[in-house]
């Protein structure tokens, strides 16, 4: 009987309406808000959507749905300043898209779930009112202080630092002073352009970011942030060397794709080692699953990966010619997109970041030649012209017909010469 009262009390006037059940134009099957008017003779419930502007219905007129088109609606699921989805009482995806939706208008990307914070990318910069001084994206290094901490803990505003600092605080809290500390993942999941590479790259910069204010403050201040810039490459510290290396990282494992400009063509994994005392001491970087059909072609509007675009846009003439390297256009493989520049990358730019996040991971200009000649083999090789050849042996056989071109590709990858292809070789990939 206690139970018929509670939920009778949490009802409302309100339904969720699945739009499949509206006969208008509407891209995709959502869950709005409408007001129940009574049933008709039929059974079906009359629901108006007041103050819904849906294209295509008169909000003032009742519609006629049958109840399966319906979800309950209760009224915890009203609650304007609710942030954490999971505290609702009842809870389905209808909910779910309506408080994130709402939130998102608001300008709140950030939207917490129990655990987990769900983020909309807002493909542009959001001021957040709850967190001001542009903390929210991008990081301003001048924002970060003590009291930063405290503004991301559990009962604040979501915000994709929160995933960081309940890590942090898991890790290095109270409960884990006498067994010891427990490792903690972050996991960052959704579908390409999501915004799950700037996720991740905000939580390892806030993980770096809290080491350093607690130096700051163990140090009386006497490091400032500011004065870093000046600092060598050996006195960076081990927060900044991971960070760094992010821009070489992107370069050799992110492509154009029709649905972004960065997308990462690999997955990755950062482990992230720290002391006893909370100080990061050393990190180790996974990758796997690199998408290396990508050499071998690309779709309309795509691009292979970027590196190769930066090395030729970015590097000398002098070091171009050592490595017998041509423009851009000259290469069908960085060409089946026809995109070979993007207005949202500066290439020569970048080319120079990756050279200087080479160098803070320890990459000499030795090995850093290497590199670029084995880059520009593979350009090369991809310039090969290959014809069937008569075999004796009965078997498949294909040799080179330009073999200037392959000369430059042996030269750089350090072979003697290119072996004849034999056996059933139909496609040939690099
Ligand atoms: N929080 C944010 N605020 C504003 N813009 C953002 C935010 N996150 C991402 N973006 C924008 O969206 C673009 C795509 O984001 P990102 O590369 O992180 O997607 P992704 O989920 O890693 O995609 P993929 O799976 O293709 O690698 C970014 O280049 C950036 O312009
Ligand atoms: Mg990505």
């Amino acid at each position: 009987m206690a139970d018929e009262i509670g939920i009778h009390e949490m009802a409302t006037s309100m339904v969720w309406v699945s739009t499949s059940s509206l006969s208008v134009d509407l891209q995709k099957h959502e869950w709005l808000l409408a007001e129940r008017d009574g049933t008709d003779d039929k059974g079906r419930l009359k629901v108006i959507f007041n103050g819904n502007a849906l294209p295509g219905v008169d909000g003032t007129r009742a519609k006629k749905i049958s109840e399966k088109n319906t979800l309950f609606v209760d009224s915890s699921q009203l609650d304007d300043d609710q942030d954490d989805v999971a505290l609702m009482n009842s809870f389905s995806a209808a909910p779910l898209v309506h408080v994130t939706r709402r939130r998102f208008r608001d300008g709140k990307i950030h939207t917490r779930v129990g655990d987990i914070i769900i983020v909309i990318n807002p493909y542009t910069y959001v001021e957040n009112r709850a967190y001001p001084n542009g903390i929210d994206y991008p990081i301003v290094g001048g924002a970060l202080d003590k009291s930063l901490r405290s503004r991301f803990s559990r009962d604040q505003q979501p915000h994709v630092y929160s995933i960081a600092e309940a890590a942090l605080t898991e890790l290095f809290g109270p409960a884990n002073a006498k067994s010891g500390t427990r490792d903690q993942s972050c996991m960052v999941s959704g579908e390409s352009g999501a915004g799950k590479t700037e996720a991740c790259k905000r939580i390892m910069k806030y993980l770096a970011a809290v080491v350093d204010i607690e130096r700051h403050s163990a140090d009386g201040g006497a490091t400032p942030r500011t004065a870093r810039h000046s600092r060598s490459i050996d006195d960076l510290s081990m927060e900044d060397k991971i960070l760094k290396c992010n821009p070489f990282l992107e370069a050799f494992g992110n492509a154009k794709t029709t649905r972004n400009d960065n997308s990462s063509r690999f997955g990755k994994f950062v482990k992230i080692q720290y002391s006893g005392i909370g100080a990061i001491i050393g990190s180790r970087i996974e990758q796997y699953l690199l998408e290396k059909a990508r050499l071998a072609h690309q779709g309309p509007n795509e691009r292979c990966f970027h590196i190769f675009y930066f090395m030729l846009a970015g590097m000398g003439a002098s070091e171009k010619k050592s490595l017998m390297l041509k423009d851009v256009s000259e290469y069908p493989m960085l060409n089946f997109g026809r995109c070979t520049t993007i207005d949202t990358i500066d290439e020569p730019q970048e080319w120079a970041e990756v050279q200087e996040s080479l160098n803070v991971a320890g990459i000499d200009a030795s090995n850093r030649k290497d590199m670029w000649k084995m880059l520009a083999g593979i350009l090369q090789l991809s310039e090969i012209n290959w014809e069937d050849k008569h075999s004796t042996t009965g078997d498949a056989e294909a040799t080179v017909t330009n073999k200037d071109i392959s000369q430059c590709a042996t030269h750089n990858l350090g072979l003697a010469s290119l072996p004849t292809l034999q056996g059933d070789v139909s496609t040939v990939c690099v």
